[in-house]
């Protein structure tokens, strides 16, 4: 920690300073690599990052602008500040990495109103080596009861970087103002770029990423992902969305970020009973774009485990009656083509059963999807099934199998006509021995029905507001004391909860799978390679790979090559897999299908070997059951030659490689599905190019000798 006479010195002084900005607090990360400062100007207050003594966020305010108060923002005057360090270092019962530092230093600092309310608030910062998290807490007080925001005033100024070895208050000042005028200069030569999708439009997540100068960012949903002029990465999202509306983030002026509130069905959008704190905002920071995905701040920044033994919680591969009715050739409604049929769920089964897969997704299996169910949430019924689907006969078949039913409750945001069935419906589950749950929440953004009681008046939410955060949460308690995990579709956006709650296990929140089925346009090759540095590090995704016929609707060409397909299980972290395609799809090709059958869920450890956002990525992961490897890579439409350096494996051991690659020949229009498999022994001391073709990829298996 830095020394405590300096930080009070620092302290001290702004009771002296008047017009000036001031620096009222500062504090280093653990290693000294990161630097936040806190400074009171004009009765503003903003903070200011700093990364081995180089400014990477200028001067960005903080505040609050409420419908019952006034806002929080000028007439602030630093109260006292404490700090500490933090170190430890825990287990994650399931995930991508087993064991995480945690490793910070927090300040805590206490402002008021100089005058008129005199309302105090903290602003507490945790401070690591490869990023930061901070946030509002206000503690109870005898003027301020409710806290009504209308909108948060924090921003992120992502300004150039210069050098600063400030050490004195006035120095500090003196290169931040640097930074700014330095920022204009460089920027026009080399600007910083983002990687972001809009925010607040109707399609919820579900877009195309954009690749666009900082300067051209609308209004975009977090994390979205920076890289600065002299080549710095930058994430910034949120950590722990407890009752409170999702941030978006705005660009206001130049490289100047600010948060957004989702939308509510009030003017508020966001209420709140003091005492309170906000969601951490974050900011994820590294020299090269996998340092972002090697990052565990967000996990960190969630509270532990609340549920005790979830030993129950199984990640798991999974087939199902699903991609038939995105193709188009079954349906979700009852009819000649309804896919949820007794003697289909019977047949997936038995495919499952064969192959080593522990679940089956059924959907349509209950009552309600006839005619436009967009439309019709409130006929769902979750306790009934269609008349030609058996749950218990076909569950018992099933478990006999040691084939577990994955369960589908589809709301179409009749959220709470859901809610009101969603115990009995988990209660029934648990008692066919089904475990996990796909929610669905398809409508448009603002179009969540919420209803207080029978009769009253249905109001509309969205599907990140306030609302909806305290919806999930419910949806997973309640599946959790009926032993379930949850996979929601549409959802709100992942910060971190499965730290707290590890039965949420996965949700969608991008665009998956199924725009190769029907999207207009379907996934453009980039796009997994967006995926990894933008919405995965948010948390696991439910994206459905795995379709080897690389056909859509009515055979609408997939933009990827087959060895692609193999990839993604490794390069999009989910504890649950499906593998989508349909059962007979892939009876051409299941010398390819092994690496399916082999690909583990559970991961000891996780290393990005290469990557750019948009353009590739190479990861590597351990399995955590033994000591195998698994390597994945996937390319935008240009085709390279990656090199691996196998230095990632034990030293002195001997591997079996099985490489899945793109033949040479093979393109994503012209020949995707040309691929070769390729056997070799292998140590940590090889290293092999691997060709990738125009939107292709490889996987490796490395099976420990
Ligand atoms: C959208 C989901 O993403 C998809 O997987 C599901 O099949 C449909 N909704 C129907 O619930
Ligand atoms: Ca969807």
């Amino acid at each position: 920690m830095r020394s405590l006479a300096n930080f009070f010195a620092l302290s001290a002084l702004s009771l002296s300073a008047s017009a000036a900005p001031v620096v009222v607090a500062e504090l280093d990360s653990p290693s000294k690599i990161l630097k936040v400062s806190l400074s009171i100007d004009n009765g503003y207050l903003s903070y200011q990052l700093d990364r081995r003594g180089q400014s990477v966020l200028a001067p960005s305010r903080l505040g609050m602008v409420f419908q019952n108060a006034e806002r929080i923002e000028r007439n602030l005057r630093f109260v006292s500040a404490t700090t500490r360090a933090f170190s430890e270092r825990w287990e994650q019962p399931w995930g991508e990495q087993r064991w995480i530092n945690n490793r910070y230093t927090e300040l805590d600092a206490k402002f008021a109103e100089a005058s008129r309310g005199k309302r105090v608030f903290h602003v507490k910062f945790r401070i690591y080596d490869d990023g930061i998290g901070f946030r509002y807490e206000f503690p109870a007080q005898a003027n301020f009861k409710e806290a009504r925001i209308v909108e948060e005033l924090t921003e992120f100024d992502v300004s150039a970087r210069v050098p600063s070895s400030a050490s004195s208050v006035s120095q500090i000042n003196a290169a931040s103002s640097l930074a700014m005028s330095q920022s204009r200069n460089t920027d026009s030569a080399a600007p910083a770029i983002a990687w972001w999708i809009p925010a607040g439009e109707w399609n919820r997540y579900e877009y195309l990423y954009n690749t666009t100068p900082l300067k051209e960012v609308g209004q975009a949903h977090t994390p979205i992902t920076v890289k600065t002029s002299d080549g710095l990465y930058l994430a910034i999202h949120e950590a722990a969305l407890v009752d409170y509306a999702s941030m978006w983030v705005r660009r206001v002026d130049g490289l100047k970020l600010k948060a957004q509130l989702s939308n509510s069905a009030g003017v508020a959008r966001v209420v709140k009973k003091l005492p309170f704190h906000t969601p951490w905002r974050t900011v994820q920071i590294g020299d090269r774009a996998g340092d972002l995905v090697e990052n565990y701040l967000i996990l960190n920044l969630n509270e532990p485990n609340a549920l005790g033994d979830v030993s129950w919680v199984k990640p798991f591969k999974y087939v199902g009656i699903w991609w038939g009715m995105h193709l188009d050739v079954q349906s979700w409604g009852s009819g000649p083509t309804h896919g949820a049929t007794t003697a289909n769920a019977k047949a997936v089964i038995d495919f499952a059963a064969e192959h080593g897969f522990r679940g089956v997704l059924v959907e349509g299996w209950n009552q309600g999807w006839d005619g436009d169910w967009f439309a019709n949430g409130w006929q769902f019924d979750f306790l009934k099934s269609t008349r030609d689907f058996d749950l218990s006969a076909i569950a018992a078949y099933g478990l006999k199998k040691g084939v577990h039913l994955v369960g589908h409750h589809e709301t179409a945001c009749a959220v709470s006509h859901y809610e009101r069935q969603m115990d009995a419906a988990f209660k029934l589950y648990q008692k066919h021995g089904v475990d996990s749950v796909k929610t669905g929440y398809v409508c448009d953004a603002g179009q969540i029905e919420i209803q207080a009681k029978a009769k009253m008046p249905v109001l509309r939410e969205w599907h990140d507001g306030q609302w909806m955060s305290n919806h999930h949460l419910r949806v997973v308690k309640a599946a959790a004391a009926h032993y379930i995990a949850i996979n929601a579709h549409e959802p709100i956006k992942d910060t971190g909860l499965r730290r707290t709650y590890p039965n949420w296990v996965a949700r969608e929140g991008a665009r998956g799978m199924e725009y190769n089925a029907w999207g207009n346009p379907p996934n453009p090759p980039e796009h997994e390679a967006n995926l990894v540095f933008t919405r995965m590090l948010s948390g696991p995704m439910d994206f459905t790979p795995g379709v080897l016929s690389l056909k859509g609707r009515g055979g609408q060409a997939i933009l990827s090559t087959l060895a692609k397909q193999l990839a993604l299980y490794v390069v999009l972290y989910s504890p649950i897999q499906m593998a989508a395609d349909l059962p007979e799809h892939y009876q051409p090709s299941m010398d390819a299908f092994q690496f399916i059958k082999d690909v583990p869920v559970d991961w000891e450890t996780t290393r990005v070997l290469a990557g750019e956002p948009g353009d590739y990525a190479v990861i590597a992961r351990k399995d955590r059951a033994s000591a195998n490897w698994f390597v994945g890579a996937v390319s935008d439409e240009h085709p390279r030659s990656v090199q691996v350096s196998f230095d990632f494996l034990e030293p002195g051991k001997r591997y079996q490689l099985t490489l899945y690659r793109d033949a040479d020949d093979a393109h994503y229009l012209h020949k995707p599905g040309s691929y070769l498999i390729e056997t070799h022994e292998i140590s940590s001391t090889d290293k092999r190019s691997v060709f990738i073709a125009a939107g292709g990829g490889f996987a490796m298996s490395l099976r420990a000798l």
